[in-house]
């Protein structure tokens, strides 16, 4: 980062002397005012929950323009990203700063390929869950369990158990989803086929049965691959964040991902997309398109609870880039698979058209973002609404380990330790049980 010859200067109305802070530029997006040394200076804190104005890294990874609708992995568009490269790409891309050669792929995808595997003591961790147990708690337990089985990669100091565990992640994420998966079905597992690509391999280990050869569709495979693509990495959403602040401690790679899993499970993040199909479901039960002035009118209601998921973002105030790359598979797949006329495809569609057009959503700036149309695409392939969002958790990985490796080669990284505006009682003597 680049200091400013702007200065930031912070007065008081009470006859405080001012303050100066430094401002520092970015390589694209806003400056940011430096209030490291405010505490200090002042004695004040800034008070920002949710993080609206905050920005509590440098980062050199995805960048957002929230006002355009555009998302970067390394400086290079969704767009390209996902119509020119494959997983296996970004994935480096996104890891090591640039996209492979040839060479380079073939090197970095035979690494991961050969990491596919988990250790076969993972089956019976698993099998301690209830088979109706959510995917997303089952994903939260065997990652983190990861770090009881590969001791060798646990120390996040070493810049070798980082990367080993970086590939380890990206490539047992398809299997642990895939084992979850055949667990809850009552199957026996899959195991990885290494001759197929990451994204047919994990089609395989979900769809496949020991009993007959599987063909993965090639249709549903680039499918399957393109939201791999689009949920790689989205700089410092909710998930990541708790990545970051979980590995700030210095506990193991594998923990520090489980917490990023934990936090992606919730419907106003990862959750959403899973929300969105039962919420598409919902409609279409009690009528479909004829209902949707109904539901709107229920989501505009402030005590109703109800929200259109899928839709709105804390930094898109446009549409999502990621949200157009779906619909556009989401058309692919279901005309592949014969199903143009699919009812809930339909209804999304006039749901989202009836929404745009709306003045509530029109004024709140809120547009269809990836999850919208995500559970559109899993659900024709054959993917169960509950394991949605551990296929997103799987997709992610990578940025969450780019994003925590990034943190710990960064020099100005410290522990986490947010502020408080403490409003809680004042000191008090404890009066004895008998007289309270
Ligand atoms: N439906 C109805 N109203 C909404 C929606 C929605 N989906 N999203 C935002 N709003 C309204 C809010 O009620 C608020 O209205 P107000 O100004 O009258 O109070 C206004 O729009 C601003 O919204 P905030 O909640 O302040 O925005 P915030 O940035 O905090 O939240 C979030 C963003 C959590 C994504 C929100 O839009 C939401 O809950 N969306 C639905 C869930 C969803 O799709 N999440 C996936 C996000 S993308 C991802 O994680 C992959």
């Amino acid at each position: 980062m680049k200091l400013s010859d702007t200065k930031a200067t912070l007065s008081f109305s009470n006859g405080s002397p001012n303050v100066d802070l430094p401002v520092y530029q970015g390589s694209v997006g806003p400056d940011v005012i430096d209030i490291r040394k405010l505490y200090a200076q002042t004695g004040m804190f800034t008070y920002d929950p949710g993080f609206m104005s905050t920005a509590a890294c440098q980062s050199a990874i995805t960048f957002i323009d929230g006002d355009k609708g555009e998302l970067l992995y390394r400086g290079y568009p969704i767009e390209q990203l996902a119509t020119q490269c494959d997983f296996m790409e970004t994935c480096h891309l996104l890891l090591y700063g640039e996209l492979p050669n040839a060479e380079g792929k073939q090197k970095f995808s035979r690494n991961v390929t050969m990491h596919t595997m988990v250790n076969e003591q993972m089956q019976f961790f698993l099998r301690g869950f209830r088979r109706d147990a959510h995917p997303m708690a089952i994903m939260t337990g065997l990652v983190g369990a990861l770090s009881a089985f590969y001791h060798d990669s646990t120390d996040i100091n070493n810049p070798e158990h980082r990367e080993v565990a970086a590939i380890r992640l990206i490539a047992k994420m398809p299997t642990l989803v895939a084992m979850a998966y055949k667990y809850s079905a009552g199957q026996p597992y899959m195991y990885p086929q290494n001759d197929l690509s990451y994204a047919g391999n994990f089609m395989r280990m979900m769809f496949a049965t020991p009993c007959e050869e599987y063909q993965p569709i090639e249709v549903l495979v680039r499918a399957m691959d393109r939201i791999f693509i689009l949920h790689a990495d989205h700089e410092q959403n909710a998930s990541t964040s708790t990545v970051r602040l979980c590995g700030s401690s210095g506990t193991n790679p594998f923990a520090a991902i489980a917490a990023g899993v934990a936090c992606l499970w919730g419907p106003a993040h990862g959750g959403a997309n899973e929300a969105c199909l039962n919420m598409l479901y919902d409609i279409q039960r009690q009528g479909g398109v004829d209902k949707i002035g109904e539901f709107i009118k229920q989501v505009k209601d402030k005590n109703s609870g109800v929200k259109l998921m899928g839709f709105g973002h804390r930094v898109y105030k446009n549409y999502d880039p990621r949200a157009k790359l779906m619909q556009e598979t989401c058309k692919e797949v279901l005309d592949n698979l014969g199903l143009h006329n699919d009812p809930l495809f339909k209804l999304a569609m006039a749901l989202e058209k009836i929404a745009l057009e709306d003045e509530y959503f029109v004024s709140r700036k809120l547009y269809p973002n990836v999850d919208y149309y995500s559970g559109i695409v899993q659900r024709a392939i054959g993917i169960p609404v509950s394991l949605f969002t551990a296929i997103f958790a799987l997709a992610r990985t990578v940025g969450w380990i780019a994003q925590l490796n990034e943190m710990i080669g960064d020099p100005e990284y410290k522990i986490g330790r947010p502020r408080q505006l403490f409003t809680g009682s004042t000191k008090r003597d404890i009066v004895p049980i008998s007289k309270r």
